[in-house]
């Protein structure tokens, strides 16, 4: 294990891999709301996307997020990190450029020392560093649960704005990381995971998808998301819904922790996968062939993903070789974009 005075995951309740709110529970509370309209409102809360964007000229559109969770991992500075890489990604998965960015924190400031706060932030800070995005506020309040994450606010052309929808028949699909982030916390949480396996998915989870993004800017890609809480099948549950189309995947070439199936097989699931299940399974088909654990790290929800990309299929492979020139090792083909069956994803 890596060495921590702390354990700051010991610090929260049943804390997963950035369990959110599971979608339908959402809906709900969101169903009927009367949402200012506006045109210059690009991308608002009326369909499910990474980030809102608002067309401030011709030229220019804001891309605007928020992430915050409890910690995933004990240490305070890469906590720090992995939160801001999180953060951050939901502009890239726009086809964005990151700007600025603004704290929010909740801590325990009557059991945790404040050295830990300010760890936890100047790992956000080194990672905004990297990102070329100044810090420009923030707001903290004392709260018996650990939790930090940032507002991001960035720029997008709004002719050229990424999202979940406009898939094309033919296109491949990639996926930038590793599956399985939220097996291997669950197995670091047990006492079962090497340092190695550690280290790998802290390391990870505090890339930035910015290369990735830039890359994919130079190729005709038609949808982009970022695959995090809701896991594989819930962000690909997302684009398939009203798409007319139906997604492939092959799931013996998802990208995942070399441990992550053997500790599905043994139990090592984080709660937050059987709520991906429940509240998206209705929208995917698995062929017979697919073993339990591959469905599971299906459902695994990931924290601060790699983005998932549809391309051309004639310029899939170019992309794939640039992704990797560029230093995004784990980028894999996994499945295509199909005409049926329709909104289902098959994995097979
Ligand atoms: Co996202
Ligand atoms: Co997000
Ligand atoms: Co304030």
């Amino acid at each position: 294990m890596i060495e921590s005075p702390i354990r700051l995951t010991q610090t929260v309740k049943g804390a997963g891999c950035a369990a959110k709110l599971p979608p339908g529970d959402l809906d709900r509370a969101l169903c009927g709301l009367d949402l200012p309209v506006d045109d210059n409102l690009l991308v608002g809360l009326e369909r499910a996307d990474d980030a809102g964007v608002y067309r401030v000229s011709d030229e220019i559109a804001l891309v605007q997020t928020l992430d915050f969770f409890p910690p995933m991992v004990d240490d305070p500075y890469q906590f720090g990190r992995i939160a801001a890489a999180n953060a951050l990604s939901d502009v890239y998965a726009m086809g964005g450029t990151p700007k600025t960015a603004m704290n929010i924190v909740a801590f325990p400031a009557k059991t945790l020392d404040l050295a830990i706060l300010r760890q936890i932030i100047e790992g956000g800070l080194s990672v905004l560093r990297e990102a070329g995005v100044v810090l420009v506020g923030g707001h903290t309040i004392d709260d018996p649960e650990l939790k930090y994450g940032l507002s991001v606010t960035g720029y997008v052309h709004p002719a050229k704005i990424l999202t979940k929808k406009r898939l094309r028949i033919g296109d491949r699909l990639i996926l930038t990381k590793p599956l399985g982030s939220g097996i291997v916390c669950t197995a670091i949480k047990a006492g079962l995971a090497t340092d190695d396996v550690t280290e790998l998915v802290i390391a990870n989870m505090a890339t930035l998808n910015r290369v990735a993004a830039e890359t994919m800017a130079d190729f005709p890609v038609s949808a982009c998301t970022d695959i995090t809480g809701f896991g594989l099948m819930g962000h690909l549950a997302e684009m398939v819904v009203d798409s007319g189309c139906g997604l492939r995947i092959d799931s013996a070439t998802l990208p995942h922790y070399p441990e992550a199936l053997e500790w599905a097989a043994m139990g090592l699931i984080p709660a937050g996968a059987y709520n991906n299940k429940k509240f998206r399974g209705k929208f995917v088909t698995f062929a017979e062939s697919v073993g339990q654990p591959r469905r599971d790290l299906c459902f695994d929800p990931q924290t601060s993903g790699g983005l998932l990309i549809t391309v051309a299929a004639g310029e899939a492979d170019s992309l794939l070789l640039a992704l990797k020139a560029g230093g995004v090792a784990a980028a894999t083909i996994i499945g295509e974009v199909v005409a049926e069956p329709r909104e289902i994803i098959l994995v097979e």
